[in-house]
């Protein structure tokens, strides 16, 4: 059983994140959930959380952090996922609240009561997480892992060479990889290796109430991929999650991470030090390089399929 708290800006792929998370309770339990700001505002990513809660019945308590990055302009991304942040399924407006309190101290709350340490599941930009480390660096040592969704090897997305997370907050990137707690990085290219394939999709019509929902999400998510041409599309937050309870889907290699906070084409780029000098390792980062993408899926279906049991 690992402890963990949800950092996430829902966002199709965030949502199916916690669904994951929800279907391995058995694994992973989850402590709460904390929203930033990111691909869209704070007040709609935490309105998708809680509408989706709310449509399932499930109450984990979610607390609000930061409505802006460090130092950079919010900069969301309608052209993913819409103008709510989670267009596509028609789910109604949740009737349950935020605790309150805002996520950072929600973080400083929980970790001080735990028993065991925690993992922070950051899937979203680190704006909330940074935050956390320099509010309270004496709770670093409740921390066993920060999993993320975030950054690209060789590539980027938002920019050339700048994953979305990253490049949202650079600078609370910076803090969270300086930190030397242990980081484990889902980048750009092992979530594309998981990708899911468009016609595999459609299955999730066939299925019940949560894989249904999952059909609506999917079909506006992967617009994006069918603008582009492309055969399938990634759930990228999905992968660190998966991680957790499944490592064996991927591959890991140890790297030095440099989080790049100047720079007129390259702020918030990663920069990965894949050139293999092991010896000189100081403070190197678990970069996930490659996925099972069969295995991926195979054990996406189970979860969605689970969760059709449990909340009919
Ligand atoms: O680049 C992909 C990441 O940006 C995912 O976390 C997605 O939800 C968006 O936030
Ligand atoms: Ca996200």
């Amino acid at each position: 059983m690992r402890n963990i708290i949800i950092d996430c800006d829902p966002g199709h792929d965030d949502v199916i994140a916690f669904l994951v998370a929800l279907a391995n309770q058995e694994e992973l339990n989850i402590l709460g959930i904390t929203t930033v700001a990111g691909n869209q505002t704070l007040t709609k990513v935490t309105n998708n959380i809680l509408k989706v809660q709310d449509y399932l019945g499930v109450h984990i308590p979610v607390s609000m952090g930061y409505s802006t990055p460090l130092v950079k302009e919010l900069d969301v991304q309608p052209q993913a996922h819409g103008a709510t942040g989670m267009d596509g399924p028609q789910i109604p407006e949740p009737h349950s609240k935020p605790t309150g309190m805002h996520a950072i101290e929600f973080m400083k709350k929980t970790l001080m009561e735990a028993e065991d340490k925690v993992t922070m599941v950051c899937i979203g930009p680190l704006t909330n997480m940074g935050l956390f480390l320099k509010t309270y660096p004496e709770l670093r040592e409740k921390i066993d892992c920060i999993a993320i969704m975030g950054g690209g090897i060789n590539r980027g997305n938002t920019l050339i060479k700048a994953e979305f997370n990253i490049y949202h907050d650079p600078d609370a990137a910076k803090i969270v990889f300086d930190s030397g707690i242990k980081v484990v990085m889902a980048p750009l290219e092992v979530c594309y290796a998981a990708s899911i394939l468009l016609t595999e999709t459609e299955k999730f019509a066939e299925g019940g109430k949560v894989s249904r929902f999952v059909y609506d999400l999917m079909k506006f998510y992967q617009g994006y991929a069918i603008r582009n041409g492309w055969d399938r599309t990634a759930i990228f937050d999905a992968v660190p999650v998966t991680w957790l309870i499944h490592p064996e889907f991927f591959t890991a290699e140890e790297y030095e991470v440099y989080i790049e906070t100047d720079g007129r084409y390259c702020r918030g780029m990663t920069v990965v030090d894949t050139r293999g000098y092991k010896g000189e390792l100081k403070n190197p980062k678990t970069v996930l390089v490659d996925a099972d993408r069969e295995k991926f899926i195979e054990f996406l279906f189970k979860c969605i399929n689970k969760l059709d049991r449990i909340y009919a």
